[in-house]
């Protein structure tokens, strides 16, 4: 088995994303997610060949700046990893963790992070057993048949259009007015955040809180049969949760499902009042080298109030 660094044939590798991930995407979706860099380096993708020189797994590192406060940490997002189903069972994702902490630790980052669904899926075991932190996470889904009428006649009253640059642009300020105090990913400039919430490969919406949630703005992804949260910006928590009902009733009006994601247990109690039901997973945080720093800095990193949203995934 022999390893590749960026190899060379894009096509192949989309095309083993969609058979390890049935209906995985597009083209553009594919250079959204690994032709696009976020800040940081460039994302990176691996790939292992067996000994004919056929591919049979794959992994991407997408790079991401950190912050708490004053402090700043690069990490790499381990993201769509795939092995092929004749090769499973042989440990070459395991393989695929470490190689990525090289890669994190190569180019001065501190850790891998996995936005990993629960330890029912072999993955996130695996991350799990080399030694991620693992922090709860929830992936919040409102099936539209579950939306109350309340919620209905609330998504009534919301106020949706196609994103504009004029909106990104206000949803960036708003951003960055934003109580810095919660963790998060960097957005430095205009550019790397329209790129990550807005200049998607899926069409976006702007939705204006309305009398609902009175100075709320949320950023929505339309996906096949779900609208994503990518991003919701309200006042206090009250508005957020009538925000996220109301975004619930109106994406059911149209017979479709809301999705919204969250890091840590306070998280749920927002989403549930809101009547969406939670599945757990976890934000897993894995030292990039095995010095002292990185592992006391990931257990710092593992203790911290972190504000991702669905936008700020891969
Ligand atoms: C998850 C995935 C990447 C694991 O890759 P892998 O290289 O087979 O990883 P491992 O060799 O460590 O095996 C992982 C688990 O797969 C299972 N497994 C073992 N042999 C298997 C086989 N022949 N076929 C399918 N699964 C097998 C086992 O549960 C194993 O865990 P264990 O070692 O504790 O028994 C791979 O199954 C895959 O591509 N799945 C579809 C896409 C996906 O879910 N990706 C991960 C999300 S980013």
């Amino acid at each position: 088995m022999k390893l590749v660094l960026e190899p060379a044939d894009h096509d192949r590798y989309l095309t083993c994303l969609n058979e390890c991930f049935p209906g995985w995407g597009t083209r553009a979706m594919y250079d959204w997610c690994f032709a696009r860099t976020a800040t940081g380096p460039a994302p990176e993708r691996l790939v292992i060949t067996d000994d004919a020189g056929q591919w049979v797994a794959g992994t991407a590192i997408s790079y991401r700046t950190m912050r708490s406060g004053g402090q700043r940490w690069l990490a790499g997002v381990m993201t769509g990893s795939w092995t092929l189903p004749a090769a499973r069972g042989q440990g070459i994702f395991p393989r695929f963790i470490e190689e990525t902490r090289a890669r994190v630790a190569h180019h001065g980052g501190v850790a891998v992070l996995g936005f990993a669904g629960d330890l029912e899926r072999a993955s996130t075991r695996k991350l799990k057993s080399a030694g991620s932190r693992c922090v709860p996470s929830w992936h919040a889904l409102g099936e539209a048949a579950a939306a109350s009428e309340a919620a209905r006649r609330a998504g009534d009253a919301l106020v949706a259009h196609e994103a504009t640059e004029a909106d990104a642009e206000r949803a960036y300020a708003r951003f960055r007015e934003r109580d810095g105090t919660r963790a998060g990913f960097v957005y430095d400039d205009l550019a790397s955040f329209v790129g990550q919430m807005f200049r998607r490969s899926l069409p976006v919406l702007c939705v204006d809180g309305g009398s609902v949630a009175p100075s709320a703005v949320a950023v929505v992804e339309r996906a096949k049969d779900t609208d994503r949260v990518l991003l919701l910006d309200a006042p206090d928590e009250a508005a957020r949760v009538a925000f996220l009902r109301a975004l619930h009733g109106r994406a059911a009006g149209e017979g479709r499902k809301v999705f919204a994601f969250g890091v840590g247990e306070k998280e749920k109690g927002a989403f549930e009042a809101a009547g969406l039901p939670c599945k757990g997973g976890f934000l897993t945080i894995l030292e990039a080298s095995d010095s002292a720093d990185d592992r006391a800095t990931c257990d710092t990193l593992a203790t911290l109030d972190w504000d991702y949203q669905s936008g700020d995934r891969m």
